[in-house]
């Protein structure tokens, strides 16, 4: 008698939502850091947090505040955070509609999951900070990106048709990866586009304090006809160097913000109560630290553009905001081999490509760094493309 062969499923596999988020995922990893590496691929401020931030977190922990925090974040923050909104917004801002998040991360997470079916169409730019696919993927919906213009501010025909039936828009200004910023003007087209739509919005404003243009900088809570249908997402991480203190918050219609709630509550429950102590202090008196860094990326990106002006086949986007070069190569490769080849150079940077199929012959450079980093981590990718060559 042969043996008989009897077959199990396997014992632990992960839940679909997995497989999706896979599946639609662009965000690459970083490889381990080896030897001498330049790293220009992080989106992450090399300034230390304002020392009178560090100082509240001390003194919060040494007078024993310890214990949970209101599920939607500690009210003095909520005030603090309504009243500089209402100031952005130019309406009033209740801080019952702020809930204080676990960073950017866990807002958009929040506000996606919480808004998001199964099936339901999403619009996102292309290409444009790459966790907003991974996120309406993890939920169920469908995303639809759509290419920019050439100048890589939005192309607005493209997006009439696309928001056509969509339930969500979803973009950030200023931008990751593009470095550029979205004006009033077409803020104000968005707003007409949406009109008498049911399409919700997430501006994601991680960068609004680094806004290079000159002019104002517009939030979209600062439109009307996009206020009543936005919600804000925001972080501590860019503006006052605290990516690690993990805080941030929403603001919105009082619907999505009660979606929102209910969501990070199951994931999150409250937030660390010593953290947004120190986030109350950093609203409250970093204006200074906030003004000093915003000069220095302007410096870095001056150099940035300078030194890369200098590399033969780049063409350099516009300096706006945040703090991104999103140069165009001209060698015939996809972006992830040019990356990985860069590095055999000795100089991290991502691939355009990881920010959506239009940000292929892209490369993405950070001015956090300092310009050192920027100056070495240049010379070294002009090398590693002229080997290409
Ligand atoms: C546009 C944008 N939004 C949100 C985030 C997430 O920020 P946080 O560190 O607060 O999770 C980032 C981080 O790179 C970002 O670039």
């Amino acid at each position: 008698m042969p043996p008989t062969v009897t077959t199990h499923p396997p014992l632990f596999g992960p839940a679909t939502a997995v497989a999706r988020i896979e599946a639609a995922s662009r965000r690459t990893q970083q490889p381990q850091s080896k030897g001498d590496l330049v790293s220009l691929a992080m989106g992450e401020p090399d300034f230390d947090t304002p020392p009178q931030v560090t100082e509240a977190a001390h003194a919060s922990l040494r007078a024993g505040r310890t214990h949970y925090s209101p599920l939607r974040g500690e009210p003095a923050l909520r005030d603090a955070l309504a009243e500089k909104l209402t100031g952005i917004a130019g309406a009033p801002v209740s801080a019952a509609d702020i809930l204080i998040t676990q960073g950017g991360t866990a807002g958009l997470s929040a506000a996606i999951l919480g808004m998001v079916d199964p099936g339901d169409k999403v619009v996102v730019p292309d290409p444009t900070y790459s966790l907003y696919a991974d996120l309406v993927a993890m939920a169920g919906g469908t995303v639809v990106p759509v290419p920019l213009g050439p100048d890589l501010h939005w192309d607005l025909d493209r997006l009439a048709d696309a928001l056509t039936d969509a339930k969500l828009f979803v973009f950030c200004n200023p931008v990751n990866p593009t470095g550029i910023v979205h004006s009033r003007e077409e803020l104000t087209a968005l707003a007409d586009l949406l009109d008498g739509t049911a399409t919700i919005v997430i501006s994601d404003e991680a960068y609004s304090d680094l806004d290079y243009t000159g002019r104002p900088f517009t939030s979209a809570i600062s439109i009307d006809g996009l206020r009543e249908r936005t919600v804000y997402c925001q972080t501590f991480s860019k503006s006052y160097a605290m990516t690690g203190w993990r805080v941030g918050y929403l603001w919105g219609p009082p619907s999505l913000i009660d979606a929102a709630a209910r969501i990070h509550n199951t994931f999150n429950g409250s937030v660390n109560t010593v953290i947004q102590d120190a986030a109350l202090v950093a609203v409250r008196s970093c204006d200074e630290d906030v003004a000093r860094m915003r000069a220095a990326y302007v410096e870095r990106g001056e150099i940035m553009r300078r030194e890369l002006a200098a590399v033969p086949g780049l063409t350099l986007s516009a300096a706006e905001g945040a703090f991104y070069q999103f140069p165009r190569y001209d060698v015939d490769l996809p972006s992830v081999d040019v990356v990985a080849a860069l590095r055999a150079h000795g100089v991290a940077v991502r691939p355009g490509s990881e920010f959506g199929a239009a940000g292929e012959g892209h490369l993405r450079l950070s001015y956090a760094a300092g310009p050192q980093a920027i100056t070495e981590g240049v010379r070294r990718l002009a090398d590693g493309l002229a080997a290409l060559r």
